[in-house]
């Protein structure tokens, strides 16, 4: 019975060493100490062996398996160590490389490439940026702003309601009474933002962008605001533009205006213009001097018509794009399809 013990575990030691993996060092282990294996079974049975073989055989076969059981430790830390070192090895990312295949890098969207632009002229300007609620009170979008009851922008068929005195704000002027509630004189602000009307085709989204600018302080007149417009028209437009004022209307400003830049595309190449139709003009936004009955809402703020005077615009950054870059239908800014939006800046 001991001869038969020391074969096995001869064995079992040549088949320890001879296991490449701890795969295949798992399967000597059941194959010689599982439940079914020999040695396991030999110790099972000694007590059923005449007394005077017992401690021989009881001895030699738990010396064996602890023998056995070392081993297999032992080889079991060194296949560890050594698969552990063949994963590192392979497993290795060299995170410096460039993605494969490499790629596109992206570009911000054509509309806040305009915005950056325009707010950096107006900020060269001495002009604050500020931000607004698009959730505004009737109040605010409507009434303070010198609307009569009757203005047909208050109609629910022209402006999104969000409750009876609550609007999608149908443009960033709102927020000229907000900024002068916020601080008194001198004000120099523009806010740039969404704004929401109920219009869609080629040149109207229902949802587009706008960028109002206000100016108050003491002896502020047209020629301000004419200068300041020259100013943004030529740095978007072309250090040859000039601008040009025709009279217009807005509940909030008086007078009001809207203002041309003379045509970029003409001035170019001297053919019939398709950008500005033969005009020489192209129509860049709506603006004029701060009406007093828009100063009396905020008086007790320090704004007395009396002491101070002011002037407003408001762009569409759309619009802004659409002529800069010649873009015929704006709809397609929105489509995401980047096949469009790469082409721009
Ligand atoms: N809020 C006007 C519009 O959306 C534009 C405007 C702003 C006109 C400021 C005058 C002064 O059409």
């Amino acid at each position: 019975m001991t001869d038969r013990i020391d074969q096995i575990a001869a064995e079992a030691r040549a088949a320890i060493e001879q296991a490449a993996t701890t795969d295949a060092l798992e399967q000597v282990r059941v194959q010689y100490l599982g439940r079914k294996a020999e040695l396991p079974q030999i110790l099972r049975g000694v007590a059923d062996l005449p007394p005077e073989q017992r401690g021989v055989v009881g001895r030699a076969a738990n010396l064996a398996r602890r023998e056995l059981e070392a081993a297999i430790a032992a080889r079991a830390e060194a296949l560890e160590a050594a698969e552990l070192d063949e994963r590192l090895r392979t497993d290795r990312v060299d995170v410096t490389l460039p993605g494969d295949p490499p790629q596109p890098v992206g570009r911000l969207h054509v509309l806040t490439q305009t915005r950056r632009e325009i707010e950096d002229v107006f900020v060269g300007l001495g002009f604050r940026v500020l931000e607004g609620p698009e959730v505004e009170t009737v109040h605010y979008n409507f009434d303070a702003l010198n609307h009569a009851p009757t203005h047909p922008a208050r109609a629910r068929t022209d402006t999104f309601y969000a409750g009876e005195d609550v609007v999608l704000r149908t443009h960033t002027s709102p927020m000229q009474i907000r900024a002068m509630e916020s601080q008194p004189p001198p004000l120099y602000v523009i806010i740039p933002g969404r704004v929401y009307r109920r219009d869609s085709d080629a040149t109207h989204t229902p949802q587009f962008h706008q960028v109002e600018g206000l100016a108050v302080d003491t002896d502020i007149t047209l020629a301000d605001l004419k200068g300041t417009l020259l100013d943004f028209s030529r740095a978007i437009f072309g250090s040859e533009r000039e601008v040009r004022l025709r009279p217009h209307f807005f509940p909030f400003t008086e007078p009001s205006v809207e203002v041309d830049v003379s045509c970029f595309n003409c001035a170019r190449d001297g053919s019939p213009c398709q950008v500005c139709k033969g005009t020489g003009w192209l129509e860049i936004l709506g603006a004029g001097m701060v009406d007093p009955n828009v100063f009396a809402h905020v008086r007790e703020h320090g704004y007395d018509p009396e002491e101070i005077q002011g002037f407003a615009f408001g762009m569409g950054i759309e619009r802004i794009a659409a002529l800069k870059y010649g873009i015929p239908d704006i709809r397609t800014l929105y489509a995401n399809d980047v096949r469009v939006l790469e082409q721009f800046g």
